[in-house]
């Protein structure tokens, strides 16, 4: 059967070039499974901005990975899922896979990590309401991201005014308004005054245009009026400029989330200035987020009963920017970077 793939053919530091990074590969290939193995259909890929890391540390010639949702289609006899099944894991830019659906050691990368078990996704907990490709937005990582920073490390009090950078997106919408819902000061930042109206829609109480490459002291006015009482929790995703204005505001008693950093990775800005003085007199907290420790079956039936019955009720909404086909994957993924005006919570790709 033919099979495609997107790999990498080029390792391109930065902001990435789409079309120079990644070539469309088509195989013939005969697929003979082993009895533990499943040839899986792609329906759904996600894009994220975190895979300009994972395109770095991939071989080139590999094929990008990616979250994704699959069908099983053929299964050994001893496979972990059965035809019919539909499962979540890191498939990759792959319109078919051929996988036991184990959990796969990713070592080449700067920090060794491990790609979770393919996650067999309950039909009964999908519907109009929580659509199937949710298993990749507010029912699946970013969801977990956002859900298990607020319930595992920061605590949120009415009264207390929460930052997060980036705040349009996937996760930055879903701790702004689970934050708003706890009782706090809502502020986000995002790159243009209608993302600003959509915040505001959500329940931001003040938001930030911000977009990388801005002046730091004009970011730091527009927080500084944005936060008049200081900034008691700090959910960072951009890093840069941004966290330089907030790390001054905190409170006593701050807590820090650091979900990612644009600014370094994709800015390739490695210097800054020195912010540890500015945790001592708060007494604030800072702590890495790595959703992936949050991925247990205990974690994803309480993100299904939890932010999903919020999301039931209409306390909590999400958004959907949906590319469609396999040829789409790499502007789909590009368009997080270079045509963001038009997205929309999470993107990801119909295939
Ligand atoms: N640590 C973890 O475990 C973990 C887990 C999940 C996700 N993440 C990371 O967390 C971040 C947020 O995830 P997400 O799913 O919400 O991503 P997303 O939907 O793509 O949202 C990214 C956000 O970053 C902003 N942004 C992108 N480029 C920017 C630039 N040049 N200047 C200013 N703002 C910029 C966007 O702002 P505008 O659209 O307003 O321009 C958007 O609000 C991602 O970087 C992701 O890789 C980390």
């Amino acid at each position: 059967m033919k099979i495609a793939k997107w790999v990498v053919r080029e390792h391109v530091e930065g902001v990435p070039d789409v079309d120079r990074v990644y070539e469309k590969v088509v195989e013939n290939v005969d697929v003979t499974l082993a009895p533990d193995e499943m040839l899986l259909r792609t329906l759904y890929v996600s894009v994220d901005p975190y895979l300009q890391g994972i395109a770095l540390d991939t071989p080139l010639g590999g094929h990008m990975g990616a979250d994704s949702i699959m069908e099983v289609v053929r299964a050994g006899p001893r496979a972990a899922h059965r035809v019919g099944d539909l499962v979540q894991g890191f498939g990759g830019w792959r319109t078919h896979v051929v996988s036991t659906g184990a959990p796969a050691l990713w070592q080449t990368g700067t920090f060794p990590m491990v790609f979770p078990a393919y996650r067999r996704l309950d039909p009964g907990w999908y519907d109009d309401a929580l659509p199937l490709p949710t298993a990749l937005s507010v029912m699946g990582g970013p969801g977990m991201t956002a859900w298990g920073t607020l319930s595992k490390y920061m605590t949120v009090s009415p009264g207390e005014t929460l930052v997060v950078s980036g705040a349009s997106g996937a996760v930055g919408a879903l701790v702004g308004q689970l934050a708003a819902l706890a009782g706090a000061r809502v502020v986000g930042t995002t790159s243009s005054p209608d993302k600003a109206d959509y915040l505001t829609g959500l329940g931001f109480d003040a938001v930030v245009v911000y977009r990388h490459g801005d002046d730091t002291d004009t970011v730091r006015e527009a927080l500084v009026r944005a936060a008049p009482d200081g900034v008691d929790r700090y959910f960072d995703n951009l890093g840069g400029p941004v966290t330089d204005a907030v790390f001054p505001l905190l409170n006593v008693g701050s807590q820090v989330a650091v979900c990612w950093q644009w600014a370094t990775q994709v800015g390739n800005e490695t210097t800054g200035p020195r912010l540890l003085p500015y945790l001592m007199f708060p007494r604030a907290t800072v702590r890495g987020i790595f959703s992936l420790e949050w991925f247990t079956e205990e974690n994803w039936q309480s993100l299904h009963t939890e932010l999903g019955g919020r999301v039931r009720r209409g306390e909590i909404t999400f958004d959907h920017t949906v590319h469609r086909g396999f040829d789409s994957i790499p502007a789909a993924y590009g368009s997080l970077y270079d045509d963001r005006a038009a997205n929309r919570g999470k993107v990801l790709v119909e295939l």
